[in-house]
């Protein structure tokens, strides 16, 4: 693993926007939280990139991204500082989280229990399960941490060091609290600190958060958000160890199942808070029908709005224009009937670079629609002969460089 420089670090006069005279003379607004239609950093994350909060001094290196392997799961080696602590007590609730010393000793604390974690032991904790960690040492510790699934934390953690690299927290790294209201209540699936009590943070968070969006804050900006809106490269296919593959894209884990035939084509998809389908479509041939496992997914059908959760599923019948959002962590089965060449056109689709909305470039997406004229998603509306003959203008366009 190669380290690279830090990516951009703040110039000092970054924190000078605190400065309560400059508020005073009028500039308030834009000044106490980042533009929220601000134009989004693009740069794509690399591993051996380090994250550092230029505030709290955390500084992580990353080697895996969430995106890129089957697991889902974000790897970050960071130092912990002789005698520093940096987090408080938490939980987790949807995740599961791993820390590997690597060099020094770090003292965890599970569930109201303190050991030392010493040279390459390693530690789980389980989703919900309180804990917190430090280093207690008198030299610094290296630690391998694991977090499975990765990507909503990811963009916590870019949230919150963002927030500090563009001036917006105090000397201790903490967001304002109507800053703070926000990005507590998007990432509660990510974490949860122990104090104040859960009643007496849903009733503060609850009452700030209202103010909050309505002096143009955000639980997070596009500034700062490369974990989701970054064009990613080397995803598409993640070869298993069975041999199953794995297709992802738009943020969704798309596994072949085993009974799929020439008839049916079932795949079963994992897909994290907020990921979709992307806009409304039709098959022109096929029904498609989901079958909700954990979570829930809010699938437009027509001009329904239906809310699919655990056990339940949903047909979706050839031409009818649809799509879907999952409204939390979710896992379901999807079905083709015919199967046609299901799993082909998405592996095609998904290795596509994509703009920050997950689409690809009009160019690709009419060549490909040209490669697949029966499995294409196609517009509702428009009719198909319409954009059959768009595309066939447009497949003579670039792809961009990639
Ligand atoms: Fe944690
Ligand atoms: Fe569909």
């Amino acid at each position: 693993m190669q380290l690279k420089s830090t990516h951009r670090l703040s110039p000092p006069a970054a924190l000078a926007t605190k400065d309560p005279a400059a508020i005073a003379l009028g500039a308030e607004h834009t000044r106490l939280h980042p533009d929220p239609r601000g134009a989004p950093d693009l740069t794509p994350i690399e591993v051996g990139e380090v994250w550092e909060n230029p505030v709290t001094g955390e500084r992580g290196t990353i080697l895996e991204l969430p995106y890129e392997n089957a697991e889902g799961r974000a790897s970050v080696e960071l130092t912990a500082l002789a005698g520093a602590r940096v987090a408080g007590e938490h939980r987790h609730p949807g995740l599961i989280e791993r820390f590997t010393v690597l060099e020094g000793e770090l003292t965890l604390k599970r569930d109201g229990q303190t050991n030392a974690l010493r040279e390459g032991e390693s530690a789980e904790i389980t989703p919900g399960t309180w804990h917190d960690w430090w280093n207690a040492g008198d030299r610094n510790a290296r630690v391998r941490v694991e977090i499975t699934p990765g990507e909503r934390f990811a963009h916590m953690i870019e949230t919150m060091f963002g927030l500090a690299r563009l001036g917006h927290v105090n000397a201790k790294g903490m967001p304002r609290p109507l800053q703070l209201a926000l990005i507590a209540r998007e990432f509660s699936d990510v974490i949860v600190f122990r104090s104040p009590p859960a009643a007496v943070q849903r009733a503060i968070f609850g009452a700030l958060a209202p103010i909050a969006h309505g002096r143009g804050y955000r639980s997070t900006y596009p500034q700062i958000s490369r974990t989701v809106l970054a064009p990613r490269h080397e995803r598409a296919v993640t070869p298993q160890p069975d041999g199953a593959e794995i297709l992802e894209g738009r943020g969704l884990r798309i596994r072949r199942a085993e009974d799929s035939t020439d008839e049916v084509s079932r795949a079963h998809v994992a897909g994290a808070k907020g990921t979709n389908a992307g806009p409304v479509h039709i098959h022109l041939l096929q029904e498609e029908r989901f079958i909700v496992h954990t979570g829930e997914l809010q699938v437009r059908r027509g001009r329904d709005r239906i809310t699919v959760g655990p056990g339940q599923d949903i047909r979706i019948p050839a031409k009818t224009p649809h799509t879907f959002e999952a409204q939390t962590d979710s896992t379901f089965t999807t079905e083709f009937r015919p199967a046609l060449r299901v799993e082909d056109f998405f592996r095609d689709l998904f290795v596509l670079p994509t703009d920050r909305h997950g689409n690809p470039r009009m160019g690709d997406a009419a060549r490909l629609m040209l490669a697949y004229p029966d499995e294409f998603l196609y517009l509702p509306f428009i009719p198909v002969a319409v954009q059959r003959a768009v595309a066939t203008a447009l497949s003579k366009l670039g792809s961009g460089a990639h």
